[in-house]
C-alpha cells in the first residue's frame, strides 16, 4: 500500500477514535449527589437545583447559601419565576454538545432558571437605582429560587403596577427573544406583513403583541385551540397549522420569525415578498448530541444559495430590552400571557409541562409557598 494511503487511513482512525472518545464523554451521566445536608451558616436561600443530569425527577428544592451584600448589590426576595425550554435543555444537559460549557457528567451550576420578579428587601451602601419595597423584575442563572443577590448594574427593572408579580416574572428570556428577533434581527417595520411560528407559545405570544406594537400586520401560526387567545392577543390574521401549511399558501411575508423550525429555510424563504426576511429562533429537534444545532449548521451551508436573508439569532439578555418592555407593560401594548402556576415545591412539574411542548404563553413557579416548601424540606431531614 502507498504511503499516503497508510497516512490517510491513520488519520481517519485517529479522527474516528477521537470523535467516538469525545462522544461517550458527553453523553456520560455522573450519578445524582444528594443535596449537602450539613446546616448552612448565614444567609441561605430555598432555591430549586439539579445535581445530575436527567428527566424532571432530578430537580429538588435545597437550601443554598447566600454570599453577603456587597455595597454595589441588593436582595431580591422573589415573588415569582418563569420556566423556559433552556431550564430543561439545562436539565438533561441536551443536546450533548452543550456540556461542554454546562458542565461534563453533571452541571457545573446545580441552579436552574433565569427570569424571576419580587420586591427589593435589602440595599446595599452604595445602590442609588433601587431602594428597599421596589417591586422589580428581570433576568439571573439561579432564579428559580425565594431570595437573589444581584448587582445594581446587572439585569433588572422596576415592575410596572399594572402587571402581577407573575407577569413580570414571565419576561425575561422570553419577551427579549421577541423583541430582538423582530426589532434588531428582523428589521420589522410599520406597515410590514409579519408572519409568527408557534404564535401560542412563550415567546410567540409575546412576539405577537410586540409586532402589533411596532405597528406591523400580524399572522400567528397555532393549532385551532389556540386560535382565540392569539387573535385576543392581537394577531390579525391566524393560520391553524393542523388545517394549513403556511408555506404552501399564495400570502407573503415581509418578516417571518419562526419558533418551531417544522419547516426547511428554503420553503420559509418561498413565502417572503421580495424585501422578506427569515428569523430563526428555533431549530427542529433531531437527535441528542447537536439536536437543533443540527438544522442551524445547515442553514450556514445552503444560506448563500437562498434567494432572501435568512439567520438563526440567540437572544442576548439586555436591561435597556428590559426597560423597553417595561414601558410597553405600563402603557398596556404588552400584556404576558401566563397559562399556568405552579408552587416552588412543583418546580419540576412545571419543567415537565413545559418539556411537553403545549405551553399557552408562559408557564410560571410562584414563591409565596417558599415557607411551606422549607417545612417540607425540614421535615425531611
Ligand atoms: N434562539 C434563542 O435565543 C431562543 C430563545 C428562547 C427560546 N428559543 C427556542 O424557541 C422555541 C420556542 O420557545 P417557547 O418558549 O415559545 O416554547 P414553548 O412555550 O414551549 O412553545 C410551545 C408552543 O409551541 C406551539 N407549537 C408546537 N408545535 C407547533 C407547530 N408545528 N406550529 C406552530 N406552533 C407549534 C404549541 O402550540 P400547540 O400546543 O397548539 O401545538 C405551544 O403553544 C424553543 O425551541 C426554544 O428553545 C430560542
Amino acid at each position: 500500500m502507498k504511503r499516503r494511503y497508510k497516512v490517510l487511513i491513520g488519520l481517519g482512525a485517529i479522527t474516528t477514535v477521537a470523535l467516538t472518545g469525545l462522544a461517550m464523554t458527553l453523553s456520560h451521566e455522573s450519578a445524582c449527589e444528594p443535596a449537602p445536608s450539613a446546616a448552612i451558616a448565614g444567609d441561605s436561600t430555598l432555591a430549586v437545583t439539579a445535581r445530575c443530569y436527567g428527566s424532571p425527577e432530578v430537580l429538588q428544592v435545597e437550601r443554598l447559601p447566600l454570599p453577603a451584600l456587597l455595597p454595589d448589590q441588593l436582595r431580591v426576595q422573589v415573588r415569582a419565576a418563569a420556566v423556559n425550554p433552556l431550564d430543561w435543555h439545562y436539565m438533561r444537559g441536551k443536546p450533548y454538545v452543550m456540556r461542554l460549557s454546562s458542565g461534563i457528567g453533571r452541571p457545573e451550576d446545580v441552579r436552574v432558571g433565569v427570569d424571576f420578579a419580587g420586591v427589593v428587601t435589602a440595599v446595599g451602601a452604595e445602590v442609588t437605582r433601587f431602594a428597599v419595597g421596589d417591586e422589580v423584575f428581570g433576568a439571573r442563572n439561579g432564579a428559580l429560587a425565594d431570595t437573589l443577590i444581584l448587582s445594581e448594574d446587572g439585569l433588572l427593572v422596576h415592575k410596572p403596577a399594572n402587571v402581577s408579580f407573575a407577569q413580570a416574572g414571565a419576561v425575561g428570556v422570553a419577551a427579549t427573544t421577541a423583541l430582538q428577533a423582530l426589532r434588531d434581527h428582523g428589521e420589522l417595520k410599520a406597515g410590514e406583513r409579519v408572519l409568527i411560528n408557534g404564535a401560542s407559545g412563550g415567546v410567540g405570544t409575546f412576539a405577537v403583541q410586540i409586532a402589533k406594537a411596532m405597528g406591523a400586520h400580524v399572522t400567528g401560526v397555532c393549532s385551532g385551540r389556540n386560535e382565540a387567545m392569539v387573535r385576543g392577543i392581537g394577531a390579525d390574521q391566524v393560520i391553524d397549522y393542523k388545517r394549513a401549511d403556511y408555506t404552501a399558501m399564495d400570502q407573503r411575508y415581509d418578516l417571518i420569525v419562526d419558533m418551531v423550525g417544522n419547516h426547511s429555510a428554503s420553503a420559509n424563504v418561498g413565502v417572503l415578498s421580495e424585501r422578506g426576511r427569515l428569523v430563526i429562533v428555533a431549530g427542529k429537534k433531531d437527535g441528542d448530541y447537536l439536536g437543533p444545532l443540527k438544522s442551524l449548521l445547515w442553514l450556514r451551508i445552503v444560506e448563500p444559495f437562498l434567494e432572501r436573508p435568512a439567520g438563526f439569532m440567540l437572544a442576548q439578555l439586555d436591561r435597556d430590552d428590559l426597560q423597553t418592555l417595561a414601558d410597553w407593560m405600563a402603557s398596556g401594548e404588552v400584556s404576558p400571557v401566563i397559562d399556568r402556576e405552579y408552587p416552588l415545591e412543583s418546580a419540576a412539574e412545571a419543567i415537565a409541562y413545559l418539556e411537553r411542548g403545549r405551553a399557552r404563553g408562559k408557564v410560571v413557579v410562584r414563591m409565596d409557598t417558599a415557607e411551606a416548601a422549607n417545612a417540607a424540606l425540614s421535615a425531611a431531614r
